[in-house]
């Protein structure tokens, strides 16, 4: 009784029925609610399953998704059930390919690096089409749902796009331009089959010396909860519009804020610490309606998150109402005990925990069969698999898979496609922060004659960095790409004006500057960790005293995921530049040095004098190198040295102010609260800036603010509008908000003019 979409793998993934709006119900719906529906279908007498000749109901694309997944819900077996709670690394599965079928798989990843030979596009929607061939097969014909890291473009694809890593999008400051990364990204998965990606991820990287703090768009909560605009992107304007991949809000929660950077370490933070800084980028993605959230490897005060019940189901599914579902890491629940190997414990305290999705990946078999054994046991409650289901299942009919299974051939030429490299050679651009420019050495002239040396100056490996076509990045031409010298060469006015030596032997003083591109070389989690020194490695000191000893002008180009503890050598360079991982588009960083774009690129986490100044973060007092926010531009006549921030300005007569603030507590802790405020410009012109005033009482302490930046003044507390949302359409509105102690008054309006 199947419908012939099924088996025609050309059909692109068509629209659902009504696809957004029935998002919207969904998350509006209740655990609750969905059960009284299920008793309300069978007190009618008429369970579905009992029309042996017509299509079963959850094949009929005209229902709503609830009713879809109740009927086929009541369809399955506690096998079927189990399966689709179960996600599996190809590679596992490739050596077993009758398994899918057989335990019911529902999902299938790619880990870093794990990609179908040859490594193109073809194969890629090629191996996608065998696995859901494999899961249609099965008597319910459950499609399943395939994730892979797409974190900057499709990473592990070769010829795809490489985008600057998130903590580059965060210098960029940019959120349309995020949101349309992922709009790009999206079209190069579903461009290979894929539905399912694990990003963004809104880690707040609190110590730079975490070995995944390029993964992150900035030290504040407001950055990454900002560039949540990517999900608007990948998740497109439903799910099941062609084009659209499910995303992945990760790790939840604290990942960035583990004791000393400690990759899935511990982290140490009052309940009030964790929700004011590292909770309200999930409050953003959960509002954005994600589709799914991944839980971190990380420990809350001594409590791994994977069983972490409080976190996950009261937190994140209750108290934030997130109605998507809730996937395991890589091995993160066998990790559980701290011993290799599955325990029935381990399985039951995460599936009870909320995880709704386990990232086994590779012993399913055994995984399986220990929550079998406790849901029959009954100490892993049915409700819970059905829940689980229910959300997992649901995000599959969203998505169109029931209809529209297999590839989207028609976006797989947008992989590597020149519209999406001109996308991210813009946000290379956008992301690069000058730090020193001493004399307006910068930008270069077309005509000069210039020296580049230093390991990533041409090499596309180290400047895409980790998580590219391997799991920890690698350096050389492993995927088609423009490195930083190609790109120079390409802006001056002719290629011989730029020569090029790795190591700088050749320079003399001919050359009118020298351009050193150094940093770092890739590395992803678990091997980037630099709990010891953060300088440069000793190539890149010798390419930079060879280039000195020239006499020269130095300009150092710093292709790195962190900042680097430079402050010993700046001052022998005239300029400094700072590229962070711009991926495979490295003429955006030429459009910066010849100065066909000015930077605009600020600073998304602070910059240490010293490493043992780790960790080092906006606000903490700590005398930084270049503060959070710092970036130059052309022209800047300006000190070195950070201007110190202004005051306010006096805000116009309140009385004449079309502004209103709408101040609601949206949470209460022993001791504190936080709070969301929405101010609206109820005018008929634009405003171009809003400020929310309030008079702090007694006990009134700030913990911290998103979305807008707050100063005081003895008693009153001035929240300013972000430069993302300080300008407001008339009828347009702006919400930020704080977690603070005590009691504060409630706060007047202001709208600052033109
Ligand atoms: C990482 C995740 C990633 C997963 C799948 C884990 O080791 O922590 O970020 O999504 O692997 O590759
Ligand atoms: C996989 C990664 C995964 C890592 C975690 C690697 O083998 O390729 O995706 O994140 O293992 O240990």
């Amino acid at each position: 009784m199947r419908r012939t979409t099924r088996g025609t793998p050309e059909r692109g993934r068509g629209r659902t029925p009504a696809g957004t709006a029935l998002r919207g119900r969904l998350r509006r719906l209740t655990a609750g609610a969905a059960v009284s529906l299920m008793v309300a279908c069978s007190l009618n007498g008429t369970p579905a399953a009992a029309s042996a000749d017509a299509p079963p109901a959850y094949e009929d694309p005209a229902l709503s998704v609830d009713d879809r997944v109740e009927d086929l819900l009541s369809r399955m077996s506690l096998d079927d059930k189990i399966g689709q709670m179960t996600q599996v690394d190809r590679g596992a599965l490739e050596a077993r390919p009758g398994d899918l079928a057989a335990y019911r798989i529902g999902s299938v990843l790619s880990g870093g690096g794990s990609a179908p030979t040859p490594n193109t596009p073809q194969a890629w929607a090629e191996m996608y089409d065998s696995f859901q061939r494999a899961a249609l097969s099965t008597p319910l014909g459950i499609p399943m749902i395939y994730g892979v890291d797409a974190v900057h473009g499709h990473n592990n694809v070769r010829g795809a796009t490489i985008f600057p890593h998130n903590i580059g999008l965060g210098a960029a400051r940019d959120p349309g331009l995020v949101e349309r990364i992922g709009r790009a990204t999206a079209e190069e998965v579903s461009g290979t089959g894929i539905d399912w990606t694990f990003a963004p991820c809104l880690c707040v990287a609190r110590d730079d010396r975490w070995g995944r703090t390029y993964e992150s768009f900035g030290e504040t909560p407001e950055l990454p909860g900002a560039m949540t605009s990517l999900i608007d992107g990948l998740q497109g304007d439903s799910l099941g519009a062609p084009g659209s991949v499910l995303a992945t809000a990760k790790h939840y929660i604290g990942d960035g804020g583990t004791t000393g950077g400690d990759d899935q370490g511990n982290t140490e933070l009052s309940e009030a610490e964790l929700r004011a800084v590292h909770l309200p980028p999930f409050r953003e993605a959960v509002e954005r309606g994600v589709g799914s959230v991944m839980v971190s490897y990380s420990s809350w005060n001594g409590a791994k998150l994977h069983g972490h019940r409080y976190l996950i189901t009261d937190v994140l599914k209750g108290e934030l109402g997130f109605t998507g579902f809730v996937v395991s890491d890589w091995a993160g629940v066998d990790q559980l005990d701290g011993r290799e190997g599955f325990t029935a414990s381990e399985v039951r305290d995460a599936v009870n925990a909320g995880i709704d999705m386990v990232m086994v990946p590779h012993d399913y078999r055994g995984f399986i069969e220990l929550l079998r054994g406790e849901v029959r046991a009954g100490r892993v409650p049915m409700e819970r698999v059905d829940d689980a289901n229910r959300r997992i299942l649901a995000k599959k009919f969203e998505l169109g898979l029931f209809e529209n299974p297999y590839t989207d051939r028609s976006y797989t030429s947008t992989i590597g496609s020149a519209a999406h490299r001109e996308l991210a050679r813009e946000a290379v651009r956008k992301s690069q922060v000058l730090l020193k420019n001493s004399g307006g050495l910068l930008p270069l002239a077309e005509s000069a004659k210039v020296f580049v040396a230093g390991k990533n100056a041409d090499d596309i490996g180290n400047q895409s960095g980790g998580w590219t076509i391997t799991w920890q990045g690698s350096s050389g031409d492993i995927t088609p790409g423009t490195t930083v010298v190609e790109g120079m060469r390409a802006a001056a006015s002719d290629p011989s004006k730029v020569a090029y030596d790795r190591h700088g032997n050749g320079i003399d003083g001919s050359y009118d500057v020298a351009v050193a591109v150094v940093g770092e070389k890739p590395y992803a989690e678990m091997e980037g960790d630099r709990p010891g020194s953060m300088g440069l490695d000793q190539e890149d000191l010798a390419t930079l005293s060879r280039l000195r000893a020239s006499g020269v002008p130095v300009v150092v180009v710093l292709v790195s995921g962190r900042p680097l503890d430079i402050a010993g050598q700046l001052g022998g360079w005239d300029a400094l530049l700072a590229s962070w991982l711009p991926g495979t588009e490295g003429a955006g960083v030429a459009d910066v040095l010849y100065g066909d774009h000015a930077p605009t690129g600020r600073l998304p986490v602070t910059w240490m004098r010293s490493a043992s100044q780790q960790p080092v973060n906006d606000g903490d007092g700590k005398d930084a190198l270049f503060p959070y926010g710092y970036g130059l531009t052309y022209g800047d006549a300006g000190p070195e040295e950070p201007e110190e921030p202004e005051e306010p300005e006096e805000p116009d007569d309140p009385g004449q102010a079309p502004c209103t603030a709408d101040y609601r507590v949206v949470n209460q802790w022993s001791g504190g609260f936080q709070a969301e405020v929405t101010v609206r410009n109820n005018g008929s012109a634009p405003v171009d800036g809003w400020q929310v005033r309030w008079t702090a009482q007694d006990g009134f302490t700030l913990g911290s603010v998103w979305n807008a930046t707050l100063t005081r003044s003895g008693d009153t507390v001035i929240a300013t509008g972000a430069d993302w949302n300080a300008r407001l359409a008339p009828d347009g509105s702006a919400t930020f908000g704080f977690t603070a102690t005590g009691s504060p008054a409630v706060p007047e309006t202001v709208c600052a003019g033109p």
